[in-house]
């Protein structure tokens, strides 16, 4: 559900024509819906209900700020009470710059240098997931030069096929990332024994765009049998990371993904008698559906085998079709109720520069405008400069306002950011 919606044959964010928003911006542009983010926030939310923690803590959901790091955004969801999840100095900055209080700011990632995780530790985040025994030595030093304790829960890499992309499965035993299941018990032990260390608990993530809770339900109880066992060995666990990873419906032609209430039913279940407090780290499903790519067409190129929509956008403002063969809905932004089958690509020097091939699509011609759907996350935070295209604006919209959240980057600033070697001017 989200509050995208044609208007007299125009397509709308919320209250805005979002053509009106492409005059005034131009092109290519991400366009994200407040009401949306609202929306699946609460909606998540609402579905863990009840479910609170010995001392009557409510789960901390902690948005997967990698999902879309927009600082309107993040402030968004932060003003409802989300707390976030970060993977680099720079997502804490932001999070933190978005108004994030420490006290929910979660520290996840595979290769936290020491800077990063002094920078987490003198914030005074919530926890840092750690994902291995040497991990565990370098925050112990850190924090015990910088005099203080840190809160660690240990990721484990359970061993579970996510049944997702394989760029983004996570929970494999060839995966690269979290602790292996059996090392799990002595390096808690180890946790405990570091100085500058406070295991509090453990947790897992399997992978993004899950389309099957199975996965997930394996993973609980897997998590759930550990909890036990690592209480049975007189060690304390107060928190629970569950991760993040459900799906988003991409394409309507496809069978649905689990929703927020299937999701938050497994929860209950898998997660009874824990007594623990709850922790989430969901991305996609908060901010995807909250966001469309507008793109205009440049040109309608027939080729001998097939014909070429060019667009404005390419590869680099949306990188997620040429690097997973991911799917976005495209459509016109106010179709004429003719169709085409058309390849669609951006201008970028590459074949795999290919939005979607061979699709039927509302028909276009140059000039017109078009939306890719499903857009909002993971798709302005991927953008690159490749080609020396300038990184792509992003517009929040609330109700019938909106904002220029991150101007269109220009060229002179790009070049300005470089320079030319001393022996070259
Ligand atoms: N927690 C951790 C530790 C993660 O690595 C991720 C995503 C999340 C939470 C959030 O997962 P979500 O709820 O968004 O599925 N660029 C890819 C997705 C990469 C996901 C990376 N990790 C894409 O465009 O599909």
């Amino acid at each position: 559900m989200d509050h995208f919606s044609d208007r007299a044959g125009r397509l709308f964010a919320e209250e805005v024509d979002l053509a009106a928003i492409a005059a005034a911006v131009g092109t290519p542009v991400y366009v994200y819906s407040t009401a949306t983010l609202v929306r699946h926030f609460t909606v998540f939310r609402d579905a863990l209900a009840g479910l609170v923690s010995p001392a009557g803590e409510a789960p901390l959901v902690a948005y997967a700020v990698k999902a879309n790091p927009n600082l309107s955004v993040v402030a968004t969801l932060a003003r409802l009470g989300a707390g976030a999840d970060v993977v680099s100095a720079g997502e804490l900055a932001r999070a933190l710059a978005a108004g994030v209080p420490p006290e929910r700011i979660v520290f996840s990632g595979v290769g936290k240098t020491r800077a990063e995780m002094a920078a987490a530790l003198t914030a005074g985040i919530y926890q840092v997931n750690v994902e291995g025994e040497a991990e565990l030595h370098a925050l112990s030093a850190v924090a015990t030069a910088l005099g203080v304790e840190a809160p660690v829960a240990l990721r484990i890499n359970p061993g579970v096929d996510a049944k997702t992309h394989a760029k983004i499965s996570t929970g494999l035993a060839d995966n690269k990332f979290g602790i292996p299941l059996d090392r799990i018990p002595a390096a808690y032990a180890l946790a405990t024994s570091l100085p500058g260390l406070r295991p509090v608990g453990i947790g897992a993530h399997i992978g993004s765009q899950l389309t099957d809770l199975a996965p997930l339900e394996a993973t609980f109880a897997t998590l759930g049998e550990l909890v036990r066992d690592l209480r049975a060995a007189g060690m304390p666990v107060e928190r629970v990371d569950l991760g993040g990873g459900l799906g988003i419906p991409y394409r309507s032609d496809q069978p649905a993904p689990p929703t927020p209430a299937d999701y938050g039913a497994l929860v209950r279940r898998a997660t009874e008698g824990w007594n623990v407090r709850l922790l989430c780290e969901p991305g996609r499903m908060i901010v995807g559906n909250a966001g469309v790519l507008v793109s205009r067409v440049v040109t309608v190129k027939p080729g001998d085998a097939r014909t070429f929509v060019v667009v404005d956008a390419a590869m680099n403002d949306l990188l997620r079709p040429s690097l997973y063969g991911a799917w976005h809905h495209i459509r016109a932004l106010s179709p004429d109720s003719g169709t085409m089958v058309a390849t669609v690509v951006g201008p970028v020097c590459e074949t795999g520069d290919t939005f979607a091939e061979d699709r039927t699509i509302d028909r276009v011609s140059e000039g017109d405008l078009i939306a890719f759907m499903t857009a909002g996350a993971y798709g302005a935070t991927m953008a690159s400069t490749y080609n020396s295209r300038p990184l792509v604006p992003e517009v929040l919209v609330d109700g019938d306002r909106w904002a220029l959240v991150r101007p269109r980057e220009e060229i002179d600033a790009q070049l300005a950011r470089e320079a030319v070697a001393p022996w070259l001017t």
